[in-house]
């Protein structure tokens, strides 16, 4: 691993940058609204936040004058306003205000290898000189799918796309043709990227999900009902759940994706044996299984989910990692399932994928440049899992010394904390009654102390790279500590204040749950 510039641990004053010229002011300013509904961390814990980000500010309300939010992606949107990065090193952002922020973001997951590797650098600069962009196939892009096939040999054959969304598009565009079955099930929660056959159940306010069973409930506005309706809803880590869901649309479901790990409410780990006989389930319904591995591909270990839990699923679908920092993503499986393609047969037999930009030579470069250090480097994986045990256990170890009711959900190097009285969280809804609010105090204040504990958004999580280190960890947890002391503090002096029937309200609202009521703090 390369060495990474020590933390100035966010003391250093702020480096003062040129002000870049006033685009044209058009359209609206930003409102206060948060796409998620979620509540708008307090002032207090947000203070120090807002004081170190004035220039991002600025440029914010610019951006948002222009784009929706003022960001690329609804993800990227929170409050009070997002901070701009002046460049990424190692596992740190450096942001327009001279900010120097330990990322536990780390490209959404995607830079296991840190910002800026260096030798990923030096293959896209090399592939620069032969041409941006070919259009034509080349032995790199053959390299580079052996490459992934090493790793991950389910994938028999592949196709190569850009992103994470179109993998699972077309995956499951291909599980349809191969099944002849139209329905696919998803699991409550799971994200697999921004496409309407998925962006279905991934998030529900607790009334909706007491009354509303496992129907399909569309993620925001414009998805067709018509879309919604070949979808069915299954709850996750509960295999007689699953197995009933299956049952009562036999003949109809003829392709399950599952993110093998649920990431979309934060970090869920299979429970039981879950995903070995989902395997079993899906194989005696002649089911197409699909793992989608955007998240956990390359990470959990070099072979993804499937090596970790050892379960081989009928198709795969990959991105971030795969590609090395750069806009690369696939999906493949067995050879009888992936012939589907074969353009040979003619469109109206064969299943179409195709993008101008697929197998772009700039990302295939990268990703095949990441994906053979990966293979190189076992030791990696012991690093960042490592790592993850000293973060994420001391995390729900400073949580219950300051008497917090919250749970950190991980594995290897990825993990969340959920401030919640529950002790263990299953499946989609068991996420529900956490305390989002105290999340967001707690996100913003490491936050002001310049540490990004992961995406900006509850049900995220937190990822480590190979760049980060112990010295890392060991900050991380005393920023983290503070927030809790924090957080502690706050609860003591509302409970103060608290009536006794609020205190009341809250408790029926935890049993509601089935959860102990709040403690005393
Ligand atoms: C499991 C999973 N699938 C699909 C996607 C979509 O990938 P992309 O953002 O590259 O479209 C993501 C993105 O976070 C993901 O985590």
């Amino acid at each position: 691993m390369k060495g990474v510039h020590r933390a100035n641990r966010g003391d250093s004053a702020p480096r003062i940058l040129p002000e870049r010229a006033r685009g044209p002011e058009v359209g609206s300013a930003p409102t206060s609204f948060s796409p998620g509904g979620d509540p708008l961390p307090s002032q207090k814990f947000s203070r120090k936040y807002i004081t170190r980000h004035k220039k991002s500010a600025q440029l914010w309300r610019r951006a948002a004058r222009l784009t929706p939010g003022g960001v690329e992606s609804n993800i990227r949107y929170f409050r009070p306003h997002p901070f701009l990065a002046d460049y990424g090193d190692g596992g740190y952002i450096y942001d327009v205000d001279g900010n120097k922020i330990l990322d536990f973001m780390m490209g959404f997951g995607a830079l296991l290898l840190g910002h800026n590797n260096r030798d990923i650098a030096l293959e896209v600069i090399k592939q620069l000189e032969s041409g941006s962009m070919l259009g034509v196939t080349s032995e790199l892009f053959i390299d580079y799918l052996a490459a992934v096939q090493k790793a991950v040999p389910s994938m028999r054959k592949m196709r190569l796309c850009n992103s994470g969304t179109e993998a699972t598009m077309h995956a499951i565009r291909t599980a349809r043709a191969y099944s002849g079955r139209e329905k696919i099930a998803k699991a409550e929660g799971a994200y697999h990227g921004a496409h309407d056959y998925v962006l279905q159940s991934l998030d529900m306010d607790p009334r909706m999900a007491r009354n509303n069973g496992y129907k399909p409930v569309p993620y925001g506005r414009g998805i067709p009902k018509a879309v919604s309706d070949t979808v069915v809803i299954y709850p996750y880590n509960d295999i007689e759940g699953t197995a009933a869901i299956l049952e009562e649309n036999e003949d109809e479901v003829g392709t399950l994706i599952v993110e093998p790990v649920l990431c979309g409410p934060g970090v869920i780990v299979p429970k039981g044996n879950y995903l070995k006989r989902l395997r079993q389930l899906t194989r005696k319904r002649k089911i197409v299984l699909i793992f989608d591995e955007v998240l956990t591909g390359f990470r959990l270990a070099y072979g993804g989910a499937q090596e970790y839990y050892d379960v081989r699923p009928d198709m795969t679908t990959f991105g971030k990692i795969a590609g090395g920092g750069f806009q690369l993503a696939g999906f493949g499986g067995e050879s009888q399932i992936m012939e589907t393609l074969e353009p040979g047969r003619g469109w109206r037999n064969a299943t179409f994928h195709a993008g101008t930009y697929n197998g772009h030579p700039i990302g295939v470069a990268a990703g095949l440049k990441a994906v053979q250090i990966l293979g190189e480097h076992p030791e990696y994986y012991e690093h960042v899992n490592r790592l993850g045990r000293q973060l994420f256990s001391g995390l729900q170890d400073l949580a219950d010394d300051r008497r917090i009711p919250a749970w950190v959900e991980y594995v290897g190097s990825i993990g969340n904390v959920y401030f919640t009285t529950k002790d263990e969280i299953r499946n989609f809804r068991d996420t529900l009654s956490a305390n989002t609010r105290r999340w967001w105090n707690w996100f913003i204040h490491c936050l002001g102390n310049n540490v990004l504990f992961g995406i900006p958004n509850t049900g995220e999580r937190a990822f480590l790279s190979t760049e980060h280190t112990d010295e890392d960890i060991e900050w991380a947890l005393e920023v983290a500590d503070g927030a809790f002391a924090a957080i502690a503090k706050e609860a003591h002096r509302h409970r103060e204040k608290a009536p006794a029937v609020q205190l009341q309200a809250a408790g029926e609202q935890a049993a509601m749950y089935g959860e102990a009521p709040p403690p005393s703090v």
